[in-house]
């Protein structure tokens, strides 16, 4: 038998048992919890945090429709045309075809869940465009509240479920090669809840970083859990940074997010002399796929030595009602969209890579799934297109709950686990912060990946005896990672630019995989 630390877990505590343990409440971890529970599952969800990644998604889900009411000249093919110029090489074709074909199927069962989506006219759907995509195929809900609307839908059809809230999952059990459950700090202390199928579900990791457009809770999770479980991880060093994050000088957690949507709507981006930002860099100019617009905004800011750049909406009709999660956040820092352009920087917003998983979310260890934003499916590759996220959340969410309740109804119940407490590295995360933000973000190179590398190697290892220690040492081990790959991937490609290797490099059209991370990233 082998297992992992519990941290603060040990073999005491509280104990619950489950067919299915479900940890994060996002688009995925909903999707997965309700599809294992039509499946006559035993659900347990486990919620760390209030604010899920989901319920700020602004743009829309991008979606094929049927026929009948789609209302652009859209299909499959070029859904996935589209996410594989986006990926620049590295999206596993398959898995795009597999999980873009499914969008409609999912959207529609959705909708069946009470979300509603805005409409053009009467029976049919608004579309709208975002960066990288050739058509308008992105359905959205209150104008840019797409993800409050998903996320509204989903709890309301979870509302009867086993939720527990303030439980932060700490580490995976692994018996004989096989998930036996999870070890859980709660309120009522320490505890275990034994299940034969486990679902990672826990979204990203935006707050490697100093600002960001991720909620409080996205602290890399479910990647350093497998990480710490010997579970392949791939593709880490993609971190998407969003071109038009809110600037607000120099403040730093979740940043509101200027959905990109308004560029797909008209607005473009300036610099402070009204001079187009995106004029010859790129044939879609400023809807070319977000690592593009992102780089030429740090350009653009480095060459000025300008602290951001501008996103002008004026001309964008009706903003204020198209677009009211934007205004009220633009209002709230006193900004008026409809009159001022909106001052932009790139912010951390989305983990390309994540957990090695194929389309039904199944990882390398029986009875580990993982789906949503944790996950490497192979949909985005070296760079996500707009709004395939949510997509993505849903379809293999869905598919990964119900490949958990099959798992769990053949292994029947876990053996009981007795694992021992454990230590783990910790950097604190204004330190962490300081150096992921200085020396791994939109661009990287060799020195800057080295001095990381020297940050991280002075991590303390510590019990995971608060959630705050357990966020930190999660954060710490997701940035030995991505800067292990960013150091090894010595090319320009997606959303990992290196001013010490520019190009893109044809030989290395390859993911990285760290598996395990002690033998390195390769
Ligand atoms: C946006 O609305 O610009 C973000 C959508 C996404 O991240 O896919």
């Amino acid at each position: 038998m082998t297992t992992t630390g519990p941290g603060c877990g040990g073999s005491g505590g509280w104990r619950l048992r489950a067919d299915v343990v479900v940890i994060g409440t996002g688009v995925a971890g909903l999707a997965a919890a309700l599809a294992a529970h039509r499946r006559g599952s035993r659900v347990i969800l486990l919620s760390k945090a209030a604010e899920t990644a989901t319920f700020y998604a602004q743009g829309g889900i991008a979606v094929v429709l049927p026929d009948s009411v789609r209302g652009a000249d859209d299909s499959v093919d070029a859904h996935v045309a589209d996410t594989l110029v986006a990926g620049a090489g590295l999206c596993d074709a398959e898995a795009v075809r597999s999980i873009v074909a499914d969008g409609a199927r999912a959207v529609a069962e959705l909708v069946g869940a009470g979300a509603h989506f805005d409409e053009s006219s009467p029976g049919r759907w608004a579309l709208t465009r975002e960066g990288g995509h050739t058509r308008r195929r992105i359905i959205h809900s209150g104008g840019d509240a797409t993800g409050a609307e998903v996320q509204r839908a989903l709890d309301h059809a979870a509302a009867s479920l086993d939720i527990r809230r303030n439980h932060v999952a700490l580490d995976l059990l692994i018996d004989d090669g096989a998930v036996a459950g999870v070890s859980v700090l709660s309120e009522d202390g320490p505890g275990t809840v034994y299940a034969p199928s486990v679902i990672l579900a826990t979204g990203g990791a935006g707050h490697l970083y100093r600002a960001t457009t991720n909620p409080e809770g996205s602290t890399g999770d479910g990647v350093a859990l497998a990480i710490w479980a010997g579970v392949p991880v791939s593709d880490v060093e993609f971190v998407q940074f969003h071109p038009t994050m809110l600037y607000t000088g120099s403040a730093s957690g979740r940043r509101p997010l200027i959905t990109e949507a308004l560029r797909g709507e008209g607005a473009s981006l300036v610099d402070r002399h009204g001079e187009p930002v995106m004029s010859g860099v790129h044939p879609m100019g400023d809807l070319a796929p977000r690592d593009v617009v992102a780089a030429a905004i740090e350009a653009r800011m480095s060459a000025s030595g300008d602290a951001c750049v501008y996103l002008d909406a004026r001309r964008v009709a009706d903003v204020a009602r198209r677009f009211p999660t934007v205004t009220a956040a633009c209002r709230a820092a006193g900004i008026d969209p409809v009159r001022q352009p909106i001052p932009v920087v790139p912010g951390a917003h989305y983990s390309c890579g994540g957990v090695v998983t194929d389309v039904h979310g199944r990882t390398a260890i029986d009875g580990l799934y993982a789906a949503g934003e944790v996950a490497r499916t192979g949909m985005h590759g070296a760079n996500r297109l707009a709004s395939n996220s949510l997509l993505e959340g849903l379809v293999v969410g869905g598919r990964a709950g119900v490949a958990a309740a099959e798992h769990a109804e053949l292994a029947g119940p876990p053996r009981v686990v007795v694992a021992e407490p454990s230590l783990r590295p910790v950097l604190a995360r204004p330190s962490l912060q300081h150096a992921m933000s200085g020396y791994a973000s939109v661009v990287r190179d060799d020195a800057g990946l080295g001095r990381l590398a020297a940050e991280l190697e002075t991590a303390q290892p510590r019990m995971l005896s608060s959630r705050s220690v357990f966020e930190d040492a999660a954060l710490t081990a997701v940035a030995g990672v991505v800067g292990a790959a960013a150091r090894a991937r010595t090319e320009t490609r997606g959303c990992h630019h290196r001013s010490d290797h520019p190009d893109t490099d044809p030989a290395q059209a390859v993911s990285i995989v760290c598996a395990p991370v002690a033998s390195g990233c390769r």
